[in-house]
């Protein structure tokens, strides 16, 4: 033995008089603290090395060229060499392992498997693999099996479930630390795989389920060369750098736990990282269970629709972490507590679009979207589903975790919600505090502006005839037809040359005033009797059916405190609504008249506030269509030749936003 020994070192030092570089080892031929042994083209070396800042010796690999060199690979990460190992080396011992042995001999690292002679060679590939092969160049052992912190093109991650075995990443301690840091990387094994960063035993960042070519949490990939590969029969999913991609680049996990795509242009350079410093929605479940992060507003972590903070007091300060809850109870859960005669209403879903899906996905055979959407329907442990073609149906029956909302990118999430219906939505009830309110300043007396526009909806929908099916409104004469007949209405359908004529082609002299929808022209018809016309500007977002229908039902609203409705002329473009003449203008025109102010004295004003009052009245309570005026100004009252108020305007931003019940307008209209 001692004998082999000091043969072998008057061997080596004859040889390491030679040369300090080698390309293999072998029983003849070990590696000293001097030697770097390196790949066939000078692309990888190993050797020992110490860090900076350190006294601890390692043996490692790195890129032989390009400098500051990545330390790549460490063989000994939990058990360094001291200082005083100078005669520190790396052998072929006889079973034919490699073995690092420190100054005393002591076996440090070995690859451990087993051989059948010493007839051992290990070598270092030009992609920066240390492998040990047999006599017939069959490969024992490979550095690529056993990675520390870097992922090379050509070398994978991942998990064989069959053999219970992980590739896996772990960072290094410190950045001149190479021993084992807190932080891991790898891949689950489920049907749409997730690259994960965990911090000990917690997940502390996610990529998002793999869709075949991407991972959905991470939007903008496809500069990144990375691909991912799953074999059920072999049970593996192995992740890795595509071939075509840079072959100086690396993938690493940093001491800190950030994950950084690296490439070579001349300098060392960090195209992508997850996650940033900048971007803490990236960390896992950073807003808490139900919450979703949006790196772009301000705060990041808001609750997902239907859902509040736990603690409101927490929540403010910035301590997300205990997330939200649900507000109201699913009416599946309702049910299931209520006795079997009673039918519950079912839940809805509401969409969100361009998600980061949430983690532990429940992956379904389901092979399209509305057969995922109504499995979660009928089973009430499902709280939210997508589906996306790459991947499925997915559905979730655990808290939502680690959603994040992108500007462009991700999938989009159903989630379970109790029927809107169910509940009074806050911001109707505001607006008609809000309408209130107005109405209150406006006109100084106590004016109930009844809230009762909710019922109105339903009223309306119920009572309202229908006066004419779209089909017949596409046929004009059908329409005009109606018109005529419907005799409450007394609507003329004016042809748009007669009001030409009578504004005398809508001379600027004849310009009474421009309202929200249109200027309003004076006009005197053939007979003589006089006419305010308003040309509305063609913005209307509806058809000339339901236009017209609108019409006829704004006809029939009629009261002496209302301007009346006489008619209208569609042509073309031209949509023209005709209305009685009233010679008095607007109360503003008084108002903020210095001179004409005088003549409203207080009886005066206290007969135009009971006029307005009761037209408001009306349209709002009594009038079968409860219309909402939403513009009720000075401009929009109008005074007859005996002083009477008549409101106008009304009904029009009905008209002009389509055939939605009023009670769930969100939308504010109206003059500043
Ligand atoms: C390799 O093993 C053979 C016997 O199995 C032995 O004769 C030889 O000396 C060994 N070589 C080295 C370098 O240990
Ligand atoms: C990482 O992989 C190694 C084997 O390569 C395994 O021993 C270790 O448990 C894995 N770590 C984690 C956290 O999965
Ligand atoms: C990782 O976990 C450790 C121990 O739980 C903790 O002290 C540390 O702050 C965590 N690091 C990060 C970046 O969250
Ligand atoms: C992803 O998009 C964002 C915003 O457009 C951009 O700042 C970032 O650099 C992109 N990342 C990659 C890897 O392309
Ligand atoms: C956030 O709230 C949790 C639960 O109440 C508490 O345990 C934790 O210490 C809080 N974190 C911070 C930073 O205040
Ligand atoms: C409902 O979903 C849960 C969780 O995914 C599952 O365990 C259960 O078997 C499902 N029930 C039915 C009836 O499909």
């Amino acid at each position: 033995m001692t004998l082999h020994l000091c043969s072998l070192l008057v061997f080596s030092l004859l040889q390491a008089l030679q040369s300090s570089t080698i390309y293999s080892i072998t029983a003849s031929s070990p590696l000293f603290q001097h030697q770097t042994l390196v790949s066939s083209s000078q692309i990888f070396e190993l050797r020992f090395f110490t860090p900076k800042g350190s006294t601890k010796q390692y043996v490692g690999i790195q890129y032989k060229k390009m400098t500051p060199s990545k330390v790549v690979w460490v063989a000994n990460r939990d058990k360094p060499l001291g200082p005083t190992d100078q005669s520190a080396s790396l052998i072929i011992g006889e079973d034919g392992n490699l073995k690092l042995f420190d100054g005393r001999q002591n076996t440090v690292w070995s690859t451990n498997v087993m051989a059948k002679s010493n007839y051992s060679e290990a070598l270092l590939s030009d992609f920066g693999n240390f492998v040990l092969q047999d006599r017939e160049k069959n490969i024992m052992w490979e550095s690529f099996d056993e990675p520390t912190d870097t992922l090379l093109p050509s070398m994978k991650i991942g998990v064989n479930v069959k053999k219970g075995k992980k590739l896996n990443l772990t960072s290094w301690k410190g950045e001149d630390d190479p021993s084992l840091g807190s932080f891991v990387v790898g891949v689950t094994s489920e049907k749409a795989p997730q690259l994960f960063t965990w911090n000990g035993s917690s997940p502390y960042w996610r990529s998002g389920q793999w869709e075949k070519t991407k991972f959905n949490g991470i939007p903008n990939i496809t500069n990144i060369n990375y691909d991912l590969q799953q074999d059920n029969v072999q049970g593996t999913t192995y992740y890795y750098l595509k071939n075509n991609s840079p072959f100086f680049h690396y993938f690493f996990i940093t001491s800190e736990g950030s994950l950084k795509s690296v490439y070579w242009s001349t300098v060392w350079t960090t195209y992508w990282e997850a996650p940033t410093p900048t971007t803490p929605c990236e960390i896992y479940g950073i807003c808490g269970p139900f919450g979703v992060c949006n790196p772009s507003s301000s705060p990041m972590c808001r609750c997902l629709e239907g859902f509040k903070p736990r603690s409101d007091e927490e929540w403010n300060r910035g301590n997300w972490t205990r997330g939200c809850l649900r507000k109201m109870e699913l009416n599946c859960q309702k049910s299931a507590s209520a006795t079997a005669s009673t039918t519950m209403e079912k839940d809805k879903f509401v969409q969100m679009r361009q998600i980061k899906l949430p983690d532990s996905a429940n992956h379904l055979l389901i092979d399209n979207a509305e057969g995922c959407q109504s499995w979660c329907l009928e089973n009430c442990s499902c709280l939210a589903f997508s589906y996306v073609n790459a991947i499925g149906c997915m559905a979730w029956s655990k808290d939502l975790l680690d959603t994040q909302q992108f500007s462009m990118g991700g999938e989009d999430l159903f989630i379970r919600l109790v029927d809107a219906s169910a509940g009074v939505p806050t911001r109707t009830k505001l607006i008609i505090i809000l309408s209130t309110i107005s109405g209150i300043i406006l006109f100084g007396a106590g004016i109930s502006v009844c809230g009762l526009s909710k019922w109105g909806g339903k009223f309306r929908k119920m009572t309202i005839p229908r006066l004419v099916t779209s089909e017949d409104l596409l046929r004009d004469t059908a329409w005009k037809d109606q018109m005529k007949e419907d005799d409450t209405s007394k609507l003329v359908v004016y042809d748009f040359d007669s009001i030409r004529l009578a504004t005398d082609n809508f001379n600027v002299k004849n310009k009474l005033g421009q309202g929200g929808f249109g200027p309003v022209y004076k006009g005197k018809l053939n007979d003589g009797k006089e006419i305010a016309t308003k040309r509305l500007s063609s913005s209307s977002s509806q058809g000339i059916a339901e236009f017209k229908n609108e019409i006829l039902l704004i006809s029939k609203l009629q009261h002496r405190n209302l301007v009346r409705l006489l008619g209208c002329c569609i042509e073309g473009e031209e949509k023209i609504l005709v209305y009685e003449y009233l010679p008095n203008k607007s109360l503003d025109t008084f108002l903020f008249d210095s001179k004409e102010k005088a003549k409203l004295s207080w009886s005066v004003r206290f007969h135009i506030i009971q006029g307005v009052a009761r037209g408001l009245l009306y349209l709002h309570r009594d009038s079968c269509l409860r219309v909402i005026h939403r513009d009720l100004k000075v401009s929009n009252i109008l005074l007859d030749e005996k002083m009477n108020p008549k409101i106008s305007d009304f009904g029009l931003s009905r008209m002009f936003e389509g055939t939605q019940v009023l009670v769930n307008t969100h939308k504010i209209v109206g003059t500043r």
